[in-house]
């Protein structure tokens, strides 16, 4: 049986062309069939074209059933086709968002830490006192795998109900062999039970265990047990599709990203690399250079830096509401924009320096900080977010046979939804045309 998504009576859908320039379309119906787009007509076609569609679907239908009956094996479905349709009349209609970059799986809560903060007291210095990303480990090794599942679905939800259809999810909250291995393994389950589309990676060098901080052995001994334990282990039982390491100067060094992201490709992980975001101590050159697939927050970013992305495959990430949340500076997005180097958009959402699952949130930040124009968040959050998680498909490409995923918006323009903010008017989310959320049942 076919499925028939029909969105009609579009006010405005905004999206992209097959070489990614903006095109938005006025007045408008979008017809789907099996997760794919069939169809864009003006809508006084609609009826004509949903008419036609049918018909040709039930005589090949008939043929077929004609034909099976002949070989004498039975027809299992007894309808040609399912239609839904959705009257768009007075809404918009955009592509689902992507988030390239979350630590959505860890138990436990920091907002302690957060007036701390706030009063003054570093990320850095809250770290080194034992609070930070190791009291999240404590609580998360604490958890059960269902109450880790169960906080972790929990929050998708959250996050599907702000637009997004396509999630990257990083371990790091575990920083044993066994423990990180378990955090890669609920992330898989969790994708039985979600629409979402999850995209794993594996980061047991978010930071060095807790109980190994100040012993410089125990620090080389973690690093030797994510070569020769964690990446074999993952990448046989296929529980991420990259690796991630936080380079920084009190984290991993340039030397430990080095090794440890050539260990990773060798094993078949793609990279990404949290880079430049407290510091800059020369790695974003070395994130390039191995062909990472992707390098995030780039608070410190040097001008000769970003000219180097111009000549490689490398897409960069930025997380304005990290910047927002921790009172930092932000990643210098006029010089991205001066050397014609698109950026992703992505929510970093976690319980130490962004706690939020509302990426329109992050959105409305990158206008105001960033100075971002709505179309070039628009492409941040859908085109450029797919480069950075190397995905094989675009939401946003408003072409025949590109993938039905789409969100229905109650406002009347793309600029008012990140001039609104803090509100929340996503109706839907569908992705392969099957609704992964409605807003209010
Ligand atoms: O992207 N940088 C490392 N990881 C997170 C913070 C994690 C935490 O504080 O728990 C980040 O900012
Ligand atoms: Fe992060």
């Amino acid at each position: 049986m076919k499925k028939i998504v029909s969105l009609k009576n579009i006010e405005k859908i905004y999206g992209f062309d097959k070489d990614f320039n903006q095109k938005v379309l006025e007045n408008i119906s979008i017809i789907c069939i099996d997760g794919k787009i069939h169809s864009i007509l003006p809508n006084e076609n609609y009826d004509e074209g949903i008419r036609e569609l049918t018909c040709e679907i039930e005589k090949e239908f008939d043929n077929n059933r004609n034909k099976v009956y002949y070989d004498g094996i039975s027809q299992k479905d007894n309808k040609s086709y399912e239609i839904k349709e959705y009257d768009l009349k007075n809404k918009i209609c955009l592509p689902s968002f992507i988030d390239p970059h979350t630590h959505l799986i860890y138990a436990g809560q920091r907002s302690h830490e957060f007036f701390k903060r706030n009063r003054g007291v570093s990320y850095l210095k809250i770290a080194e006192e034992g609070g930070g990303i190791s009291y999240t480990i404590k609580k998360t090794r604490e958890a059960s795998d269902d109450q880790l599942l169960f906080l972790l679905l929990k929050r998708l939800k959250a996050l599907s109900s702000f637009g997004v259809s396509h999630v990257e999810i990083k371990s790091g909250y575990g920083l044993t062999v066994k423990e990180e291995l378990r955090l890669l393994e609920i992330i898989k389950k969790a994708q039985h039970y979600t629409n979402i589309k999850i995209i794993p990676t594996c980061m047991p060098a978010h930071d060095f265990p807790p109980e190994s901080k100040k012993d410089e052995k125990l620090k080389e001994k973690w690093i030797q047990q994510i070569i020769d334990e964690i990446l074999p282990e993952a990448k046989r039982k296929n529980l991420a599709k990259f690796f991630d390491i936080f380079t920084e100067e009190k984290f991993f060094n340039y030397y430990q990203t080095e090794r440890l992201c050539r260990s990773a490709i060798d094993n078949g992980f793609k990279i990404k690399m949290h880079v430049n975001e407290l510091s800059n101590i020369g790695a974003l050159k070395l994130a390039i250079d191995m062909n990472a697939t992707s390098v995030e927050h780039l608070l410190q970013t040097t001008e000769e830096e970003v000219i180097l992305f111009k000549n490689s495959n490398t897409t960069p990430v930025l997380l304005p509401a990290t910047a927002f949340y921790l009172n930092e500076r932000y990643a210098p997005f006029n010089l991205f924009e001066k050397h014609g180097v698109d950026v992703g958009l992505a929510s970093d959402s976690n319980p130490g320096s962004n706690c939020t699952e509302n990426i329109l949130m992050v959105y409305t930040i990158a206008s105001i900080k960033l100075h971002m124009e709505a179309f070039q968040i628009l492409k941040a959050s859908t085109i450029t977010a797919a480069k950075a998680l190397d995905l094989k498909d675009y939401p946003g490409i408003l072409e025949k046979d590109q993938p039905a995923d789409f969100l229905i918006v109650n406002v009347p323009s793309l600029e008012y939804l990140y001039y609104h903010y803090g509100d929340n008017p996503i109706e839907k989310v569908i992705v392969d045309g099957e609704e992964v959320f409605v807003n209010g049942i």
